[in-house]
């Protein structure tokens, strides 16, 4: 019988020593619960202990109520300060996981180029498109129709001989020529027309400094009513003049099949005239061919290779350079 009280006063401290080191020893959250509700729960064993309470003298009583108190204390205390290193441990670990090492060396990207060749259409579609043109383009299979026969060169025309190209077993070609791209819009549209259109066309030609089987042209179409030659002028000497600066340019007379009369255009470069483009007012059996009426349409066109003008732009000695890849001649761009 005496030893009844303190026997429920050492349980008590038992079951104190007991939590505290559980708690202590519990790693996570869940589990942290777990004990909270073991401990201190309605069913809990601190409960069950005091429920024999009812079994200790009057001035026990008190005595172990105290004790029951302080255990009770000191298991919250503990569960308390637990969840609190349990949490932050989380957060830590958390943190950890997200960091950003930013003293790690980084990922080495070089530096890419606009290709000369890209930067020349690239200017020249922005000049254009700053007088209202817009930008157009075609295949570079062509039939021979859009290549030759819609732009007044009949298969006999010696014209032909100038541009002889790739022929393909199933009677298509290499378009050797961004002019087929004229016939192809005029088709699908109605005037007024202007457009830009750059591409990559083929010649079967032999290469060497300045002639490569396949290159860039840039083509200039017009169509409306009234336009006249004078526009055609100064179209070009405009874009002449944003391209390479205010210098001095003529019109040569000269001769295409789809244009009437026909011209090419010099501009005075370190001294030389050099031949920079053709051009002309669209032939009317042209304007024939993709149904338009010659007595109400005029038009005028131009076509240019990028390559010459990257040439002359870049002072370039050999028209291979642009197409052979190398970073040393590329990282000069
Ligand atoms: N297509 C011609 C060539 O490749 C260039 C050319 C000349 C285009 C006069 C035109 C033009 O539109 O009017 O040599």
């Amino acid at each position: 019988m005496t030893n009844q009280p303190s026997s429920l006063e050492a349980q008590l401290l038992t079951l104190r020593q007991e939590g505290e080191s559980a708690i202590a020893a519990s790693d996570n959250l869940e589990r942290l619960e777990e004990l909270r509700v073991s401990y201190l729960g309605k069913k809990g064993q601190l409960g069950l202990l005091l429920r024999t309470m009812g079994k200790l003298s009057a001035e026990e009583r008190p005595k172990v109520g105290a004790v029951a108190n302080t255990v009770k204390e000191a298991i919250q205390t503990a569960l308390e300060k637990q969840r609190e290193s349990l949490e932050a441990a989380k957060i830590q670990a958390q943190l950890e996981a997200e960091t950003i090492d930013v003293t790690m060396p980084g990922i080495y990207r070089p530096q890419g180029r606009i290709h000369p060749l890209n930067g020349i259409i690239d200017r020249a579609l922005d000049i254009f498109v700053g007088l209202g043109y817009t930008v157009a383009s075609g295949p570079e299979m062509e039939t021979d129709y859009y290549n030759f026969e819609a732009l007044n060169t009949p298969l006999d025309h010696p014209a032909r001989d100038m541009q002889d190209t790739f022929y393909l077993p199933d009677g298509n070609l290499l378009r050797t020529h961004t002019s087929s791209v004229q016939i192809r819009f005029m088709e699908a549209e109605e005037p007024p027309i202007r457009i830009i259109a750059p591409g990559r066309v083929y010649r079967r030609d032999n290469v060497d400094s300045t002639h490569a089987a396949v290159f860039h042209q840039l083509e200039l179409l017009a169509v409306d009513e009234g336009l006249t030659f004078t526009d055609l002028k100064g179209t070009i000497k405009e874009f002449l003049q944003q391209m390479f600066g205010e210098l001095p340019i003529r019109f040569r007379a000269s001769y295409f099949p789809f244009t009437e009369p026909s011209a090419e255009v010099d501009l005075q470069w370190n001294g030389r005239w050099l031949e920079v483009m053709g051009c002309g007012m669209v032939d009317p059996n042209v304007l024939k061919a993709v149904g338009y009426d010659p007595e109400v349409y005029t038009g005028f066109a131009a076509g240019f290779g990028v390559e010459r003008f990257a040439m002359v732009l870049h002072q370039l000695d050999d028209i291979r350079r642009v197409y052979t890849s190398d970073l040393r001649f590329l990282r000069q761009f």
